[in-house]
């Protein structure tokens, strides 16, 4: 049996989620997790708890192994992802506290490793040569891991409406969708990139959902992201601009809320046989006859 169904993935401020846990350090083709992963339950459901930035916040989002993290939530079962994070607001009504569930994303990162299929066939036995025969790893004439994954609507639509559900039965209305933009950092934007980014219409920006969210859709695992405001961005207010230590008060002024909203989203996730969005599909290795963990 698997050790968990559901993964949720903390960010800065969230360094520990579920009360009664069973501490395992994971290792993948790709090198450790942020952590160890924490396992334990909600309403029957098995949950794998991993702190995205290390429980001690040591990895910057640049330095984030996002690969490891989502190989090693997969191969413990997990089909399913929750993955909260601080965000800055790009518009004045996106203040500090809201909550914002996009269904859009944009991806401004320079530096970072976004796919699993690298050109090289994955790591593992069960990696298949160009027959489609698993292992073979002497054989000749194996076809390249090559593959362009469809990511037109990043995020599970079914996750979200959970999501969305849990934050209104705990009277936070949330905004349900919008489109985060995700840069390298780890610094902060200048304020004439702050304004250039709400000038596209988008809605916050972060530093980590992405390429969690893309290598998320590669393990064909339903991802939601559920961005919490901590700032307004240097193009949105007017001040000395976004510190961390802010970021990390809001965070912490709101954790506790946020912790029940993904409670009750997990409680309300389709079971992992249940699951009927686009998102169980997603596999675009499945054709070269790669099999995930
Ligand atoms: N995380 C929290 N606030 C942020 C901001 N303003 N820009 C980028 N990432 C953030």
């Amino acid at each position: 049996m698997a050790d968990a169904d559901i993964g949720v993935i903390g960010g800065s401020g969230f360094y520990s989620f579920l009360d009664d846990v069973t501490e395992i350090t994971v290792d993948t083709p790709y090198g450790r997790p942020s952590d160890s992963v924490f396992l334990g339950e909600i309403a029957g459901r098995r949950v794998a708890f991993l702190p995205r930035h290390g429980r001690d916040h040591h990895l910057p989002p640049h330095r984030i192994n996002y690969r490891a993290n989502l190989w090693a939530l997969r191969s413990l079962g997990v089909r399913q992802v929750l993955g909260p994070c601080a965000v800055g607001g790009l518009r004045p009504e996106y203040g500090p506290g809201t909550l914002l569930i996009p269904d859009q994303l944009v991806d401004r990162t320079k530096a970072r490793v976004q796919t699993y299929f690298d050109g090289e066939p994955l790591p593992g036995p069960a990696s298949a040569d160009a027959t489609g025969n698993g292992g073979g790893t002497e054989r000749s004439g194996r076809v390249p891991h090559v593959v362009h994954l469809s990511f037109a609507d990043p995020y599970c639509p079914a996750g979200r409406r959970a999501a969305v559900a849990a934050a209104r039965g705990r009277d936070w209305e949330p905004v349900d969708g919008g489109t985060l933009v995700v840069i390298e950092g780890p610094r902060f934007s200048t304020r004439a990139e702050s304004r250039w980014h709400a000038a596209q219409g988008w809605s916050v920006v972060g530093m980590t959902g992405h390429p969690e969210a893309v290598l998320a859709r590669e393990l064909s695992l339903c991802y939601t992201s559920l961005t919490l405001v901590t700032d307004l961005d240097a193009g949105t207010e007017a001040g000395a601009g976004v510190s961390h230590e802010e970021v990390l008060d809001v965070f912490a002024q709101n954790v506790g809320r946020l912790r029940e909203v993904l409670f009750d989203a997990v409680a309300a996730l389709p079971g992992t046989t249940a699951r009927d969005c686009p998102c169980v599909d997603a596999h675009a290795g499945r054709d070269l006859g790669i099999e995930l963990p």
